[in-house]
């Protein structure tokens, strides 16, 4: 059966279309919606059966655990045992926003949610739609990103149908995601908090609430963060990351060899040589912005896989805590996560 489909206006969206889509969660179906970092797949998160056909629909291995939304920040405490103040105090500057706090789980969040460990991770989005369907289920919703496992993460509700069409009841097409990666994720149940994926909040942001933040999994830890998987948010052909010198000089190469190849840069368009001005494979310029560049970035990449190119060269951009999230991604689809 085919998925339903139902445009709605992202700042206002149709209390109608709404009332529909939050009948299909509480009846154990799979919507999924825009938030304000990608489109994601939402069931009842307190209804094993339909947390496990997001684990089918999106082949998702059981041992990656599910972000749980809350549509108001006070309704965490429906589904987290324990609120520690560092959670409360990002939450309160942070929320409604891509920050997902991981805190110990309440009971009743079924063990398919968590990956059967005992913390949950949270997140209360800012985008209209994301918070109406909330608010319409009536339940929290566990959503990951609107994807089949591995592949690109999806910015647009075509994205989602390409992957999904016909293995979920209902897309909200809200229009494009403003963020365009995923939410940072953190950890907040130790005494320090801990980064376990950056995205648009960044460390800096972080540590001007809660004093020092420590990046990355911890050694032997329990609370790893199984999306961070070497390879993951992939587009279909290969990618490969370089310098904007070494790219050019691959992107020559590829060129002189045959191959169908696709370059972006993030640097200012310079001079392009002959070379590559003569053929179809002019670079694409993300703005040399980290946040404008994260709007663009899963986008970009969709429509430069729709070619069906050989290869994607991407400039790695800097080693900064503004281009974490965005560098973190690429380095995921390089495989060299
Ligand atoms: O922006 C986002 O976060 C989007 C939108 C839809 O909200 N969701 C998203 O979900 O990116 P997903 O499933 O693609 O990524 C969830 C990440 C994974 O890296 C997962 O391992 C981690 O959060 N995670 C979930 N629960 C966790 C937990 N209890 N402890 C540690 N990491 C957890
Ligand atoms: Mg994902």
């Amino acid at each position: 059966m085919d998925t339903q489909i139902l445009t709605v206006d992202p700042a206002a969206p149709d209390p109608a279309a709404i009332r529909r889509a939050g009948e299909i969660l509480r009846a154990g179906g799979l919507v999924a919606f825009p938030t304000e970092t990608v489109y994601g797949l939402g069931a009842n998160a307190l209804d094993p059966a339909a947390v496990a056909r997001i684990f089918a629909a999106k082949g998702r291995p059981a041992t990656n655990p599910l972000i749980v939304h809350v549509a108001d920040p006070d309704d965490v405490l429906n589904v987290a045992a324990d609120w520690p103040a560092t959670a409360a105090a990002l939450a309160a500057r942070f929320w409604p926003g891509p920050l997902t706090l991981v805190v110990p789980k309440k009971a009743n969040v079924p063990d398919g949610v968590t990956a059967g460990g005992p913390t949950v991770a949270v997140r209360c989005p800012a985008h209209a739609v994301a918070r109406a369907l909330i608010r319409a289920a009536g339940v929290p919703v566990a959503a990951p990103s609107a994807n089949r496992s591995n592949q690109l993460s999806p910015t647009r509700a075509a994205h989602v149908l390409k992957g999904l069409n016909g293995r979920i009841d209902m897309v909200l097409d809200g229009g494009p995601c403003p963020g365009g990666i995923e939410s940072t994720v953190v950890d907040a149940t130790g005494d320090v908090v801990r980064l376990l994926r950056p995205g648009l909040i960044t460390v800096p942001m972080l540590e001007a609430v809660v004093g020092r933040v420590e990046v990355g999994v911890k050694a032997g830890g329990a609370a790893r963060s199984p999306g961070q998987l070497a390879k993951h948010y992939s587009p279909e052909c290969e990618l490969r990351l370089s310098d904007e010198d070494g790219l050019f000089d691959d992107l020559y190469e590829a060129i002189h060899a045959g191959l169908k190849v696709r370059a972006i840069l993030f640097s200012q368009p310079g001079a392009v040589a002959q070379e590559v001005r003569g053929t179809d494979s002019l670079p694409t310029y993300l703005p040399a912005n980290p946040e404008h560049a994260a709007t663009l970035l899963y986008d970009t990449l969709h429509q430069l896989d729709l070619s069906k190119p050989d290869l994607i060269l991407v400039e790695l951009p800097p080693d900064t805590p503004e281009w974490a999230g965005v560098r973190d991604r690429l380095l995921r689809a390089a495989g060299q996560g």
